[in-house]
């Protein structure tokens, strides 16, 4: 039975400061995954802070906000059978010191916060962040 899905992808300011939208893009799709909805954007600390409202108790929160409103970064739409956990598994665990080879925070990631990559963490959360970047 088909159980196509989509999920929010974000390719961090660090990879697209380093230029490697394209080839982290190609890495999605030799993945099996299709980019359907894609804009390159510079949010401002407050949007930050309301994409990433679910870590708002944690201490790293204000960094993290701060971090992903540093410079532009490319929020995309990928749509695949099992996308959310397919995803998940391509990007590598959070710290890329932690990650397994041939994930893309291995590959890219630089820290825990410059991990190149952000992907829903379930199917709820991937509406909610869908909604976040592409309601029009
Ligand atoms: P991301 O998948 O975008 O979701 C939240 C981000 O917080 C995470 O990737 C990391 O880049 C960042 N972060 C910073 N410190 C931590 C931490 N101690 N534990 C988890 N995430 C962290």
């Amino acid at each position: 039975m088909s159980n196509t899905e989509q999920t929010l992808s974000i390719i961090k300011p660090d990879a697209v400061e380093r230029n490697l939208q394209d080839e982290i893009k190609n890495e999605f799709k030799i993945n099996g995954f299709e980019i359907v909805k894609e804009k390159k954007i510079h949010i401002s600390k407050q949007e930050a802070e309301k994409f990433y409202k679910v870590h708002e108790t944690k201490p790293f929160y204000n960094n993290l906000c701060a971090y992903l409103s540093s410079g532009p970064i490319v929020v995309m739409t990928l749509q695949k059978e099992n996308a959310v956990l397919d995803n998940r598994k391509l990007m590598g665990a959070t710290n890329p010191d932690q990650a397994e080879e041939g994930t893309l925070r291995k590959k890219y990631g630089i820290s825990i916060d410059k991990n190149s990559v952000h992907g829903s963490d379930s199917n709820e959360n991937a509406k909610i962040e869908i909604d976040f970047f592409f309601k029009d």
